[in-house]
């Protein structure tokens, strides 16, 4: 669908060529004052200089010439030369109506559809998810679903960190706790166990405690390298062993994601892409893109243009063990096997920046991706506590993942409990087990989406939980707001149906909220060409104060003209449906009641 802005910019253009200027002077913006008028062209200004004009005169012709078009309301001129708009009540509903039965609400389809792998969640095997990871996981799935909606093929792969030193060192652990398991008897030539001699607890305690020992335990930390050695170097008790540390470990991962309502289409990993390393590095040095240094391999990806260093991408050591470049370049190799994406879009850690650029780099040069293919790194910042560093627990250790749910849901339900007191009813139990984790979600979720990505940001259950302000359960509480109403309308027998067509708005709440409306596509374009879920959460935080804005003014339920009824009702309709699309998009939904 053609944008509301599209639509003046043409008339104004139009308007500009026949008084005899260039056609770009006629290009309009969105008002930045609202108390005046809702669109404006500064082009009089721009034009004046080039055709030596005081500003007011061209402005002047500009607004006689369209003074009496359909498209305005309103078209006025103001010192020293701006063009001031307001549109036409007539044509808002009209295409607020036509955007109703369009699909996506006439946003714009991607006209050649891309193959997009997203790699985030990125969680380690065996170790816990933590808040870290639910930076890359949150922001990823919103980036993932707006890709999703706008046609492409898009795969997310969550990229498991399941081939590093964690497997040594739980395996050596485990050797000394249960030195008498099968794994660990080099003359064992039986089929090794179904079961797993470790549960998820056992593992998440063992960890830690292995991953500390070996900071303090020179000789335990060499233990677990060669542990890792030898796993890495198929050994069939040990690769036993991490099949079962794998199980274990990803059936938790999986319940973790799900609570937050993150999907994956693959659930590879690094060890995915172990086969393919012998045959990806012979063929670099074959192709002179590798080179042994001091008895490593690299690949030069120092650019003349670059303003800092940029190291080499070392893919093997010296000592022959491969490394996270190494895996990540042979899981692109594999990507590009099984589905030849046009694009690849990383989630980290802004820390590992420069690593990506080397990483995209050294791909590109060995060919692994074509030299057309988009490689995209977002880096994302960290997340904070009150006191400005990074988010801990009381008693200072990393925050897991399944706590922070947990706050915020307490903070939820609290707020909850209070409302109900205010309106003098109290909580049903099963509809607080229901609505509170979906609320909780919101807030988690927004809480972090709501900020530019590459910021760090301040992780604050009160503010994130609260049902006003710039918050997912405000916008939640929109939502039901709407619902309730509708539910209303519908007890009183009539039907929601019928209630299909608009009519001119009656005030300017009204206006102002059909304005908002017609600009869905303005900003989920946007944030999906920047790759900015912030902008989707700004648009429907406006978009949820235009709608209460409207409610708090409008007598919708009681109002006797039926036709003036229907069309109120068709327009909340349409809110609901943009900003339940809105946050499908940031990956949560929202609940009956709350
Ligand atoms: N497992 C990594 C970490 O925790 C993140 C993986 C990101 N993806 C990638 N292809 N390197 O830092």
């Amino acid at each position: 669908m053609k944008k509301v802005l599209e639509y003046i910019t043409d008339v104004l253009s139009q308007a500009f060529v026949q008084c005899g200027y260039e056609e770009k002077y006629g290009k309009v913006g969105i008002s930045n004052r609202p108390d005046l008028c809702e669109y404006q062209c500064n082009g009089a200004m721009a034009a004046a200089k080039v055709y030596k004009k005081a500003p007011i005169i061209i402005a002047d012709e500009i607004v006689k010439l369209l003074e009496n078009h359909s498209l305005f309301e309103e078209i006025v001129s103001v010192k020293p030369g701006f063009i001031n708009i307001k549109i036409c009540g007539e044509f808002l509903k009209n295409y607020l109506q036509e955007m109703a039965v369009t699909p996506k609400f006439g946003c714009q389809m991607e006209k050649e559809p891309k193959t997009i792998l997203v790699d985030y969640g990125g969680a380690n095997v065996a170790k816990p998810l933590h808040v870290g990871h639910l930076r890359s996981a949150v922001i990823g799935e919103s980036i993932k679903r707006t890709k999703r909606f706008f046609g492409n093929r898009v795969i997310g792969d969550v990229h498991l960190g399941d081939w590093g030193l964690q497997m040594g060192l739980i395996i050596e652990e485990l050797h000394d706790r249960q030195p008498d398991l099968v794994y660990f008897d080099a003359d064992y030539k039986g089929e090794y166990p179904k079961e797993s001699p470790l549960t998820i607890s056992e593992m998440e305690e063992i960890y830690p405690i292995a991953s500390e020992r070996s900071k303090k335990d020179a000789v335990f930390a060499e233990r677990a390298h060669k542990a890792t050695f030898r796993l890495q170097n198929g050994d069939p008790a040990y690769l036993a062993l991490w099949k079962h540390i794998m199980n274990v470990s990803k059936a938790d991962l999986k319940r973790n994601y799900d609570n937050l309502e993150v999907t994956f289409d693959l659930w590879k990993g690094e060890s995915d892409a172990q086969p393919y390393i012998p045959d990806m590095i012979d063929d670099m040095i074959e192709r002179n893109v590798a080179y042994q240094s001091q008895g490593a391999i690299v690949i030069d990806v120092a650019l003349e243009t670059d303003t800092k260093e940029i190291p080499p991408c070392l893919i093997r050591k010296s000592d022959g063990a491969s490394l996270y470049a190494t895996s990540d370049l042979a899981t692109m190799l594999e990507r590009e096997q099984l589905y030849q994406p046009d694009e690849y879009i990383y989630m980290t850690d802004k820390r590992q920046e420069l690593y990506f650029t080397q990483v995209f780099r050294a791909a590109k040069k060995a060919g692994i991706v074509k030299s057309d293919t988009a490689m995209n790194f977002i880096g994302f910042g960290t997340v904070n506590g009150k006191d400005g560093k990074p988010f801990k627990t009381r008693e200072g250790g990393v925050m897991r993942l399944e706590n922070l749910i947990s706050e915020i849901n307490k903070a939820v339900y609290q707020k909850m409990e209070e409302n109900a007191q205010k309106k003098g009813t109290s909580l049903e139990k099963e509809e607080v087990e229901k609505t509170v984790p979906i609320v909780g979600l919101s807030a988690l979720k927004y809480g972090d989406l709501s900020n530019q990505a590459s910021k760090d940001y301040i992780f604050d259950v009160d503010k994130f939980s609260s049902f006003e302000g710039n918050t997912g359960p405000y916008i939640l509480y929109t939502i039901v707001r709407i619902k309730s109403i509708l539910n209303k309308y519908t007890e009183r027998g009539k039907m929601l149906e019928e209630a299909d067509h608009l009519c001119c708005p009656t005030s300017g709440s009204e206006k102002g909220l059909m304005l908002t409306v017609s600009r869905f596509s303005d900003a989920i374009e946007t944030a999906y060409s920047e790759l900015a879920p912030y902008k989707i959460c700004q648009y429907i935080y406006d978009l949820s104060n235009d709608l209460n804005h409207f409610y708090h003014e409008t007598r919708i339920i009681d109002e006797e003209n039926e036709e003036q009824q229907k069309s109120w009702i068709a327009l909340l309709k349409l809110v609901k449906q943009i900003l339940e699309c809105g946050i499908d998009l940031l990956g949560f939904s929202a609940p009956d009641k709350m």
